[in-house]
């Protein structure tokens, strides 16, 4: 395939617009976005938050009309994250399982106020529920156990489906979780109900700003390395991958994003599945902080990131830009 010059000049193709719109070789579309969406109690209220700049809290009236502005750009799925009143977590996070938490409540004013216009996606893990900040049940050793997490996370995933969530997105990173979450799916007349595996989720430096918005960063004492994946590991994500699609997940996650395109594209190449990147908290707060600084323009750093995504193979990439970006993209 290599040409010689001057045969061959690749600078031919890009020498006019309408030649570089002709030979690109990714496109992103609002369709291609998962807009993550922070969810708190009352009514009318909106609270930012700090150390993202630009996103808040909403109470589900706002949640609502949100989903709605999601919709109207083209965004096909929203995903919902609550902020737990501070009295309703406990040890065990047993709110998780409460079929009128905050995340039902939400789910069921969304569909409300959308219908089946757009998906709702919901995360499964028990920080946003548990005093301590930890995702899942701790032993008295400060151990986060696995198989008593996912008798948990079970339940709570049904909750979330009988509410009406369209797609169920494990981010706890136990051992077994979709095939348990899955097989009670099905027990539950849950049968379209997706699964999207937080299947490659590293333990990153980069979720700090979202831990303030759910409110268990001030809780969370040590860090998640038990269960989260080593920033340093590869061919493990892989393994963690083959795992989910083999226990009935219909799409897999990388998170965070553009620090591991590498693994994006490794199980796009090696699975074939849909693999999705979220791009997390630290993501969004560093292009806003960049751009504040002068680093660049805010929008053309932040599309030529999505775009990156793209190209490594994803379908689609969750993230806060994306009303932003839809609306650059036209949407
Ligand atoms: C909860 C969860 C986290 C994120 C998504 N789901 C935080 C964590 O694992 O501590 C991070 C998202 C972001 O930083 O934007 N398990």
């Amino acid at each position: 395939m290599t040409g010689s010059y001057p045969n061959t000049r690749l600078r031919r193709t890009r020498a006019s617009a309408w030649s570089r719109s002709m030979y690109r070789e990714t496109v992103m579309t609002p369709a291609d976005l998962i807009w993550p969406l922070f969810v708190t109690e009352g009514s009318g209220i909106e609270e930012p938050i700090g150390t993202l700049p630009g996103v808040s809290r909403w109470s589900i009236d706002g949640i609502a009309t949100k989903a709605k502005e999601a919709a109207a750009l083209g965004i096909p799925c929203i995903a919902l994250f609550p902020n737990t009143q501070a009295d309703r977590r406990s040890d065990d996070g047993k709110e998780a399982l409460n079929p009128d938490n905050l995340m039902c409540r939400a789910i069921k004013a969304v569909r409300d106020a959308c219908g089946s216009g757009i998906g709702i996606l919901t995360d499964v893990a028990l920080d946003p529920y548990t005093s301590h900040g930890q995702d899942g049940l701790l032993d008295n050793t400060g151990y986060v156990v696995n198989d008593d997490t996912v008798a948990v996370l079970v339940d709570q995933s049904i909750n979330q489906a009988n509410a009406g969530a369209d797609i169920i997105a494990p981010s706890d990173m136990m051992d077994g979780r979709v095939r348990a979450i899955r097989m009670a799916l099905e027990m539950n007349d849950h049968p379209n109900v997706q699964i999207m595996a937080y299947s490659a989720k590293y333990a990153s430096a980069f979720y700090g700003p979202f831990r303030d918005a759910v409110g268990s960063g001030g809780l969370l004492k040590g860090d998640k390395k038990s269960y989260q994946m080593d920033p340093a590991n590869g061919d493990e994500a892989m393994s963690e991958i083959a795992f989910d699609i083999a226990e009935g997940a219909d799409s897999i996650m990388v998170k965070p994003g553009l620090a591991y395109l590498d693994v994006i594209w490794r199980a796009k190449q090696a699975f074939s599945v849909p693999v999705f990147a979220y791009q997390v908290s630290g993501e969004y707060a560093l292009i806003e902080a960049g751009a504040a600084a002068g680093v660049g323009d805010r929008d053309e750093l932040l599309m030529e990131k999505l775009l990156a995504f793209k190209r490594a193979g994803c379908s689609g990439v969750l993230t806060y830009h994306a009303p932003v970006a839809a609306r650059l993209l036209g949407g």
